[in-house]
């Protein structure tokens, strides 16, 4: 009798334990959880801010934010542990890259962010208009031909007013023909982490005078479709911190604080890659004068010895301790860009051809060109878009001969 009622409180004491336990867990499940309803566009803002924190207060990388960025954003599985050009001083940075530049093929198919913004019920500051956005196209005078005519041709015609070409040599011609903002930066033409940063330094004063209320930086290799960039930025507020772009790794980059300190501590940020545009807000650039304006932002790559796209998320994340909000409507030659789903392809934000020894890396569309007519797509791109240009083929019943 004795035992037995020993073992039935133990029974129950056992039991009220366990069931304590689990109310203990259900309290926080049971509490709504708080919406960041302020957020203006919660699609864009795919990495929460605990995450955020975790890049700047040393956790060991991808792991640490892997959940959040899961759960916001398909496009940033741990499959993808590459989108963008490790360039030496990257490599020589951060251990952790590794060298694989294409594993596209093993990510999701909605990289392209699924639907577009429309359905997302995004909230507009309205009066956001094409004018506001300065955009920055970065070329050299070699490319002049064979890159920059077919964006004239495109998508600059529609954007000329706000579309500012920084190169490195005079082309007179080209300007007076196509009546575009061309200007020499004097900088070097070689592909080198100065030269590219001291365009990035005139781009960014130039914007800065021109008054806009956002500036985007592309390559002359990216198709800026202006319906899709105006109404993500509309979603915004030029006065908020704003830094969109994708990132080009699944992790922040680490590097040596030469700027705050010694160099004997190091940083860990997030940045986006260069080669599928970013945008900044005006309020935000303001912020980065310090770092960027007049020169310094030479002098500020030249501290921490990385190029142009690394220092701008530098000064962002590390020193202004702004985050950048990833963004999978950029893209750039370095992804598989014909895992694009086509029904996608006019929602996304920037569009990229080719790459290094993959000519054959363009979007998957279909249109009134065949691909010796149209190898970059661009025109395909552009002609959906805007099917009153008169060199698009008139398409009756959607087929050509
Ligand atoms: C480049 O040099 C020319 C000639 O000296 C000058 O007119 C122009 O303003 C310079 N460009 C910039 C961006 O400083």
């Amino acid at each position: 009798m004795h035992i037995t009622s020993v073992g039935v409180s133990k029974w129950c004491f056992l039991f009220s334990l366990a069931f304590c336990g689990l109310l203990l867990l259900l309290i926080p499940a049971l509490q709504p959880t708080p919406r960041q309803l302020d957020l203006p566009q919660p699609r864009a803002q795919l990495r929460p801010a605990p995450a955020a924190k975790a890049s700047t207060h040393g956790l060991q990388h991808a792991e640490a934010l892997e959940g959040s960025v899961q759960g916001g954003d398909p496009g940033l599985k741990r499959g993808s542990t590459w989108q963008g050009m490790p360039t030496e001083t990257q490599v020589a940075r951060d251990g952790n890259i590794s060298p694989e530049r294409d594993t596209d093929s093993q990510r999701n198919p909605e990289m392209g962010g699924g639907k577009g913004l429309g359905d997302l019920g995004v909230r507009s500051y309205g009066q956001l208009e094409s004018k506001d956005i300065f955009i920055a196209v970065k070329t050299t005078r070699k490319y002049h031909k064979s890159r920059l005519e077919l964006l004239i041709q495109t998508w600059v015609s529609q954007a000329k007013q706000q579309t500012y070409i920084f190169t490195d040599g005079e082309d007179k011609e080209l300007q007076l023909s196509a009546g575009v903002n061309l200007i020499n930066t004097n900088c070097s033409a070689a592909h080198t982490r100065q030269a590219l940063c001291c365009k990035m330094s005139v781009e960014y004063d130039k914007f800065i005078e021109s008054q806009k209320k956002w500036f985007c930086h592309v390559d002359d290799d990216n198709y800026v479709i202006l319906p899709s960039l105006l109404k993500l930025l509309s979603s915004y507020h030029h006065s908020q911190d704003v830094y969109l772009g994708r990132p080009s790794l699944d992790h922040p980059i680490e590097a040596a604080e030469r700027v705050k300190s010694d160099g004997s501590v190091s940083v860990r940020f997030w940045f986006a890659t260069g080669g599928a545009g970013f945008c900044i807000s005006r309020g935000l650039a303001l912020k980065m004068s310090p770092w960027a304006s007049l020169g310094n932002f030479i002098s500020t790559a030249e501290k921490i010895r990385l190029p142009d796209d690394c220092t701008i998320g530098y000064i962002i994340e590390a020193l202004l301790e702004v985050t950048l909000t990833h963004t999978h409507l950029f893209h750039s030659h370095l992804e598989n860009l014909q895992k694009l789903p086509t029904d996608t392809v006019l929602d996304q934000v920037t569009l990229s051809y080719g790459g290094f020894e993959n000519t054959r890396n363009v979007v998957g569309l279909v249109g009134g060109f065949s691909l010796t007519e149209d190898p970059t797509r661009f025109k395909t791109v552009h002609c959906l878009l805007y099917p009153d240009t008169y060199w698009c083929p008139k398409l009756k019943g959607g087929h050509r001969h």
